[in-house]
C-alpha cells in the first residue's frame, strides 16, 4: 500500500483529501516527457481539481489551462497561467464569462453552436476585439465509458454535429470579430480502451481534411482529454501509460507541419495523487455483510453514488489478519451514500482510518454541503 503518513493523519480532523505531491510531480514529468517529444501541448482541465498547490505545480511544469467557467478562467489567471495558454470550453458560456475571456485575450473559445458564435462575435465587436475560436465538433465516436461521461455521440448535447458544419463554417467566415484557429473534440472521460483514441484520430483526420478541402489549414487541433486511470490498482499502476497514449496520436493523426496538437487532460494528471481519508464512526452488523460507517459521505465524494464508480478502499490502521465483508457507507440520509459493497477488508473497528483511493480528480471539486456538512479540507504531502 502506498506510503501514507499515518501518524500525521491521526492528529488531523477527518475527513480530508490528502494529496501526494511527489506522485503528482512524477505524473506530470511523465506526461510532459512523452508529449513534448512530439511538440504536443497539454492544457490541464481545471474541472478535475482546482487546489492552489496542485495548480501551481502544473503551471510550473509548463502546461496550459482548460477552463469551463469564468471562475476557472479567473483562477487560472490568478495562479499565473498566461492568457495565451488558456482555453475556455463549455456548452453554455454566459455573456459575462465571454466578456472575461475577451478582456484577457485568451488563447481560444471552444465553441459548441452557431448561436454561441454569433453571440461571441457581437460581444467581441462591442469591445473592439477579435475572438479566437475553435469549433468543437461532435465526432460520433463511442468512448466505451459510463454514459454520464460520454460526450462524443450524436445523442449528447456537446459540440457541433457534422451535418451542421457547412452552415457554421459559412457563419464563421461572415463574422468579422471571430478568428477561426482550430477544431476541438472531446469524446468522454475515463477511457481505458486506447483503441478508442485511434478511432478519434481517424475522425479528426476526416474533419481536418474537410477544412483543407475548403482551403484552410487550421493551426490548432485539440483532441480533448479522457485518458483513464487504474482505479483498481492504484499502487501497481499509479501513472498512466502516457507513452502509448501520445504515441497513438503521433502515429494515427495526420498533421501538417504548421499544425499544433493540443490535449486537455484532467483525470490522468491528478486522479491518482489524491485519497479521501476518513475515520470509521461505527461498525454495524448487517444480514449478509457488516456496515463500516465513515465520517465521509457522498458530500465529500459523489462519484460512487453518481456513476456507480469503483474506488479502492484501504484500512490504514487495522492490524487484524482476519478479513471480513463490509459495505463501506457514509453518514448521509440516502441509500446511495455507499462507497463500496461487500468489500473484503481487515477486521475494522471504530476509530480506524480509511483511505478511499484515486480521488484526486472529480473528488473534492464535486463536494457539496448537503445536510449542511462542513466543506471538506485538503492536506498535502511534504
Ligand atoms: N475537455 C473537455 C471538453 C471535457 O469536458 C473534459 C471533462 C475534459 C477535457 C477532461 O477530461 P478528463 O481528461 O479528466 O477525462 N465528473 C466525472 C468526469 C466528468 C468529465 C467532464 N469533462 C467523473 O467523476 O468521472
Amino acid at each position: 500500500m502506498s506510503n501514507f503518513p499515518i501518524e500525521r493523519f491521526k492528529g488531523l480532523k477527518t475527513p480530508f483529501y490528502y494529496y501526494n505531491m511527489a506522485l503528482l510531480e512524477r505524473t506530470l514529468n511523465e506526461a510532459v516527457k512523452h508529449s513534448s517529444k512530439y511538440g504536443f501541448e497539454i492544457h490541464y482541465a481545471l474541472k478535475a481539481n482546482v487546489n492552489t498547490p496542485i495548480l501551481e505545480m502544473i503551471k510550473e511544469k509548463g502546461l496550459g489551462a482548460d477552463c469551463v467557467s469564468g471562475n476557472e478562467v479567473k483562477k487560472a489567471l490568478k495562479i499565473g497561467f498566461t492568457p495565451d495558454h488558456i482555453a475556455f470550453a463549455g456548452v453554455g458560456k454566459s455573456d459575462e464569462e465571454i466578456f472575461l475571456g475577451l478582456e484577457h485575450d485568451i488563447f481560444s473559445f471552444n465553441c459548441e453552436s452557431g448561436e454561441e458564435i454569433k453571440v461571441i462575435n457581437e460581444l467581441a465587436q462591442q469591445k473592439g476585439k477579435k475572438a479566437r475560436v475553435a469549433l468543437r465538433i461532435n465526432p460520433n465516436v463511442n468512448a466505451n465509458t459510463h454514459k454520464y461521461i460520454t460526450t462524443g455521440l450524436e445523442e449528447n448535447k456537446f459540440g457541433i454535429n457534422p451535418w451542421e458544419l457547412e452552415d457554421v463554417f459559412e457563419l464563421v467566415k461572415s463574422c468579422e470579430n471571430i478568428e477561426l484557429i482550430g477544431i476541438h473534440f472531446h469524446i468522454g472521460s475515463q477511457i481505458t480502451d486506447l483503441g478508442v483514441f485511434k478511432n478519434l484520430c481517424s475522425r479528426v483526420n476526416h474533419f481536418n481534411k474537410w477544412f483543407m478541402d475548403r482551403g484552410m489549414i487550421l493551426p490548432h487541433i485539440n483532441v480533448g482529454g479522457g485518458l483513464g486511470v487504474d482505479y483498481h490498482h492504484p499502487d501497481d499502476n499509479p501513472i498512466c501509460d502516457f507513452e502509448t497514449y501520445f504515441g497513438i496520436f503521433n502515429e494515427f493523426l495526420e498533421l501538417r507541419p504548421s499544425q499544433k496538437l493540443h490535449f486537455e487532460l484532467g483525470r490522468a494528471l491528478v486522479g491518482q495523487c489524491g485519497s479521501l481519508i476518513s475515520k470509521v464512526l461505527y461498525v454495524k452488523k448487517g444480514i449478509n455483510t457488516n456496515f463500516a460507517i465513515l465520517d465521509a459521505g457522498m458530500t465529500e465524494l459523489i462519484r460512487p453514488a453518481l456513476y456507480q464508480s469503483y474506488h479502492r478502499i484501504d484500512n490504514l490502521t487495522s492490524n487484524s489478519n482476519d478479513k471480513l465483508r463490509y459495505d463501506v457507507v457514509g453518514p448521509i440520509c440516502e441509500s446511495s451514500d455507499c462507497f463500496g459493497k461487500a468489500l473484503l477488508l481487515p477486521e475494522t473497528e471504530r476509530g480506524d482510518l480509511m483511505a478511499i483511493r484515486t480521488t484526486g480528480a472529480y473528488g473534492e471539486v464535486m463536494a457539496s454541503q448537503y445536510n449542511l456538512r462542513d466543506i471538506v479540507q485538503a492536506e498535502y504531502s511534504e
